[in-house]
């Protein structure tokens, strides 16, 4: 068990290099299992959710080699199973990306139901509702998801209209499309540039996805997939992490390679706040010298502020001058950090969806817990802020969608360092009752 020990109160100074998109990963290599041949798949996150995906991936019996630590060729000829295994599947939420795929090449598939950060009610009936439409069959039973394809093997192409904005259902009916047999209309779609993303690494493969980035999605199913060679792009994200971090803690860093369209989301809050933000080709240039103004923020499927920043800009918001409103407009439960925050001496209340909170001159170190993945990022730009110690355990959750967060902060001047907890029975978490 390891955590982060981070002596905050230093601003950031340098470059940053961002990373391959996760959400963006986590489908197109499922995505893989759609072509019978070899997709050489680059810029891909060394995360720990990637590494499961691509773990279950080898365990149907595809072969994945790395070529370099961000490039995988993964050759799905020799997939020979389509079930996968429940202490394989059920600890990442995109393991429900493989019923798509598998449904759409093999015409059947058994997935554990998907596990991931707990965020409130977390449910796939729009993916089901999908696949059903599709001709397909759907059951839930023993903890798995049971999927079919009728009895000649192909799903037909349908019209589904989606209930919610789902970047998931929209994803994995993709998947499903692709070699379905005819047209497939997708309605009411989320359009994150993951969802792009995946279209283009289905296009070329050689499938017929338009309108990506829309409401309307057409899929014209085609008879196979051939291999390729495709590169993810960056993450949206970790690139808005690194920009709250720089405006929490102060300083100057460039924010390299990324697609500074898919921030403005972002980059306009900030400026609001107060940070400057400059486009300057493939990079953002992040600086705060002043103070934090208050802001009002309200999370909404893309265009709009993504909720996988909602935590990130609450730790900033707890440093700005005056009460801010936050709405959480797409989770139950996104606040549980809260209570960790507090622990800094950060004055947030929470009712329902919605936090005020009332910005404070100086946050001071404590330990906290991660509790998912984008919490535990939060608590690292709040810890990078205050001053004096704040040690962060259940690391493991961070480790999901940030490669080399610790690295990538020392060399931008941040007094961080991972520690291995020795006897966790020893550690203050555990006599706190
Ligand atoms: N929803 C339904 N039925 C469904 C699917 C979704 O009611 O069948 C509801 C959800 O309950 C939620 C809303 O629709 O209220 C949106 O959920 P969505 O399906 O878009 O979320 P997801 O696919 O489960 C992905 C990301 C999340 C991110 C959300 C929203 C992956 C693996 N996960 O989740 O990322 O918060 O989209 O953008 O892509 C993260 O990276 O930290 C993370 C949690």
């Amino acid at each position: 068990m390891t955590k982060y020990v981070i002596h905050g109160g230093r601003p950031l100074h340098g470059e940053v290099e961002i990373s391959g998109a996760k959400n963006a990963a986590v489908a197109i290599l499922p995505g893989a299992l759609l072509v019978n041949g070899v997709c050489r798949i680059e810029n891909v996150p060394n995360i720990s959710d990637v590494t499961l995906i691509l773990g279950i991936m080898e365990n149907l019996g595809a072969k994945i080699r790395f070529i370099n630590p961000t490039t995988v060729e993964v050759d799905s000829t020799s997939v020979y199973k389509q079930t996968v295994p429940y202490e394989l599947g059920r600890h990442i939420r995109a393991s429900y990306y493989l019923i798509g795929a598998l449904l759409g090449r093999f015409g059947k598939a058994a997935v554990p139901l998907p596990g991931g950060c707990d965020l409130g009610d977390r449910p796939i009936d729009q993916h089901l509702k999908g696949f059903n439409a599709m001709g397909g069959r759907t059951d839930v039973e023993g903890g798995f998801v049971f999927a079919s394809a009728p009895a000649d093997a192909r799903l037909k192409g349908a019209s589904v209209y989606f209930d919610v904005v789902s970047v998931g259902a929209t994803m994995n009916l993709m998947l499903a499309a692709a070699l379905a047999d005819g047209m497939t209309v997708l309605e009411n779609v989320a359009k994150e540039p993951h969802i792009v993303d995946l279209a283009n690494f289905l296009n070329s493969m050689g499938a017929d996805v338009r309108g990506a980035g829309t409401d309307v999605i057409k899929i014209r199913g085609v008879k196979s997939l051939r291999g390729g060679v495709y590169s993810i792009i960056p993450d949206q994200i970790e690139a808005g992490t690194y920009m709250t971090a720089v405006a929490a803690a102060g300083g100057e860093v460039r924010i390299s390679n990324v697609i500074p369209k898919h921030l403005d989301c972002i980059t306009a809050k900030l400026l609001e706040m107060g940070v400057e933000v400059e486009e300057d080709g493939d990079a953002v240039i992040v600086r705060r010298t002043g103070k934090l103004r208050r802001t009002n923020v309200k999370t909404l499927p893309y265009p709009g502020f993504p909720t996988d920043m909602q935590p990130q800009v609450a730790a900033v918001l707890c440093l700005a001058e005056g009460t801010s409103m936050l709405t959480e407009g797409i989770w139950d439960n996104r606040y549980r950090y809260v209570d960790e925050f507090r622990r800094l001496g950060a004055k947030i209340t929470v009712d329902g969806k919605v936090a005020v909170i009332e910005g404070v001159k100086q946050l001071t170190g404590a330990p906290m817990s991660a509790c998912d993945l984008r919490a535990g990022a939060a608590m690292i730009v709040a810890g990078l802020a205050a001053n004096g110690v704040t040690e962060i355990d259940q690391v493991h959750y961070i480790e999901r969608g940030y490669q080399n967060i610790v690295e990538k902060l020392a060399k931008l001047g941040a007094d961080i360092h991972e520690e291995t907890i020795k006897n966790p029975d020893e550690d203050w978490r555990s006599s706190a009752g």
